[in-house]
């Protein structure tokens, strides 16, 4: 069968990758993809993601059998509604079940009428009601605009200026809000910080691997917050009782909930979870692969990805095999100045990865005039597998120092935290 993977950085390039590995497949399309996925042999399709109907075209026209999206922003534009309007089969929630990762607000609001675990909050959309509010709780508190923000819609606030910034930005200015502008304001939490996958299909759920990424831009969790610097999988701090809890406690009646609110979903949920001294609790839930913990999660799958959407779309129980033996942890390269003032067009030499153990997983490049160029923040990804997550970690690093690239930067302690636990 010939697939079609929706979107272009280095979550769709592991996504497209694992595709391309079944035997069911036979040519695997990308929109749009990027340059660097070529080598692996990935079609490279030039529509854009919000370009519906010329997807759609291009879908019927090469009998795709079913499609794969990677990125929030199409399932928030309606991407999968389009397709299901004209009967194309599509892997990815419609914008109504998308709306637990699009809105805060929605989200919340489910997790409280369910009593799923998740830190107290309250709504605002009055500045004066809001910063009261926080006056009275204190700081740290959490400030949170409600909307798609990429990740940057977050602010940890650990003073009272900090919040009363984030209110202002947020509120007054409208940063983030694509219509009203509306905050979910919450109880601070504390403690292991971890991802959960699933894939899900109404009120079926198939646990595909926890991950742990590194969102801030700096070594020690310093500097402001990003897309994510690395990750890796499993996590050892988390143990399998502990994803049992999250998927009786969390996942189960999440899925529950959404089919008896009429929003039944099929696609990816990622769970962002805190476990703290109170407990385990959600953070938040996206409705998507998490980039760049794909990168790592399907390294560690032991099965055909192709066939596990094939049955779950088909109506069949798939079959998930997670390895048990080995470790991937991966690196995030990133143009200086990521997140914030990222330069671009840096001239990026020929990557030899042989004989290193690595993978890459392109991200932001293009073809330049003479060589490929950044194009974007963060560049790409360099996994690597160990049975220790201290020998995947070496290895990663080992590449890296060894090939260095001018005007990019990369954090140095991916996975260090949870080396040290293990020790
Ligand atoms: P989110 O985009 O909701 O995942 O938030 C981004 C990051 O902010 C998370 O990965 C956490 O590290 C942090 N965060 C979010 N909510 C809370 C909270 N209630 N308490 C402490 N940290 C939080
Ligand atoms: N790595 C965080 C995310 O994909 O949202």
């Amino acid at each position: 069968m010939k697939l079609l993977v929706i979107g272009s950085g280095g979550r769709e390039h592991a996504i497209a990758k694992k595709f391309t590995e079944s035997s069911l497949v036979e040519t695997v399309y990308c929109a749009k993809g990027n340059i660097g996925m070529k080598k692996d042999g990935i079609q490279l399709v030039d529509i854009a993601e919000n370009d519906h109907q010329a997807l759609i075209h291009f879908a019927k026209s090469e009998k795709i059998a079913w499609t794969f999206i990677g990125p929030e922003i199409a399932l928030f534009e309606g991407l999968v509604d389009a397709f299901d309007k004209v009967g194309l089969k599509v892997f990815g929630p419609n914008k109504k079940a998308a709306d637990l990762e699009c809105s805060k607000q929605f989200a919340k609001d489910l997790m409280k009428k369910y009593a799923i675990p998740t830190a107290a909050y309250e709504i605002f959309e009055d500045y004066h009601a809001a910063l009261a509010y926080v006056e009275e709780q204190g700081v740290p508190i959490v400030i949170k605009a409600d909307g798609l923000a990429a990740g940057k819609g977050v602010v940890v606030a650990m003073t009272l200026m900090e919040a009363t910034n984030a209110l202002s930005e947020m509120l007054l200015k409208g940063k983030f809000a694509a219509g009203k502008p509306k905050v979910v304001i919450e109880e601070y939490l504390e403690g292991e910080e971890f991802s959960l996958f699933a894939l899900v299909n109404g009120t079926k759920y198939y646990y595909t691997g926890v991950a742990q990424d590194h969102k801030r831009a700096y070594d020690g969790d310093k500097g402001p917050n990003t897309g994510g610097m690395g990750a890796y999988s499993p996590v050892p701090q988390v143990s399998d009782a502990l994803i049992q809890e999250v998927l009786e406690t969390v996942i189960k009646p999440t899925v529950n909930a959404m089919v008896a609110e009429a929003r039944p979903f099929k696609g990816v949920i990622y769970a962002g979870l805190m476990m703290t001294k109170k407990g385990l609790r959600v953070i938040e839930f996206n409705a998507r692969f998490g980039d760049p913990e794909t990168q790592v999660i399907l390294n560690q799958l032991d099965s055909d990805l192709a066939q596990v959407i094939d049955d779950i779309l088909n109506g069949k129980d798939p079959v998930i095999k997670l390895h048990t033996d080995r470790y991937t942890l991966g690196v995030v390269v990133a143009a200086e100045g990521y997140p914030e003032k990222t330069i671009t067009d840096i001239p990026l030499p020929q990557m030899n990865i042989a004989g290193s153990g690595c993978t890459i997983y392109h991200a932001g490049m293009k073809q330049g005039k003479s060589c490929l160029i950044s194009d974007g923040g963060r560049i790409f990804f360099v996994a690597a597998q160990g049975s220790t997550l201290k020998e995947a970690q070496d290895k990663a690093y080992h590449y890296l120092t060894n090939n260095p690239i001018a005007h990019t930067f990369y954090r140095f302690d991916i996975g260090e935290q949870a080396i040290q636990f293990t020790k």
